[in-house]
């Protein structure tokens, strides 16, 4: 079954919104499969956002980035990349809409509070940048057979 990264950043942390965060994916019927809080440093972030590296504000994602611990999760089911970013909102909680977590909880681009992968293909490369391999569970869930057909 398809996974997504989800990484709650450290305005998320520090507000208190980890469990407000979480009860929204559990609720939707996504099931958790890794969870941890950990410290972030320079190398690990320079390899999650390799692709904005090179990017002006790169230096100020970094320092927003390590300025706390993240909470790191990797949540499964259908459609759950897709469905992750819905539930995220816009990169900028502006255009992001009253009902997501960014329209919800945040203000500003450099406070918004959660990150979700952008492709399957990105989330199996975050889940195994954040986690080791004994980290993220395969697990039978009781709930599954009310939420899929
Ligand atoms: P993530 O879920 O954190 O990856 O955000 P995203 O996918 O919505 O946006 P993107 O990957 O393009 O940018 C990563 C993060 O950089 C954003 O979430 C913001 O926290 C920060 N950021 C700050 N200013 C800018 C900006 O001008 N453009 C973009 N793209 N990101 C910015
Ligand atoms: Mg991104």
């Amino acid at each position: 079954m398809e996974r997504s990264y989800i990484m709650i950043k450290p305005d998320g942390v520090q507000r208190g919104l980890v469990g407000k965060i979480i009860t929204r994916f559990e609720e939707r019927g996504y099931k958790l499969a890794g969870l941890k809080l950990k410290q972030a440093d320079e190398a690990l972030l320079k390899k999650h956002y390799k692709d904005l590296v090179d990017k002006p504000f790169f230096p100020k994602l970094l320092a927003y980035m390590i300025s706390g611990p993240v909470v790191c999760m990797a949540w499964e089911g259908k459609d759950v990349v897709a469905m992750g970013r819905k539930m995220l909102g816009e990169t900028n909680p502006l255009a992001s809409a009253p009902g997501t977590i960014r329209g919800d909880f945040c203000l500003e681009v450099w406070r918004n509070i959660c990150h979700g992968s952008d492709s399957v293909e990105n989330a199996d490369k975050e889940i195994a940048l954040w986690f080791g391999e004994a980290e993220v569970v395969d697990h039978e869930s009781a709930m599954q057979d009310w939420i899929y057909e």
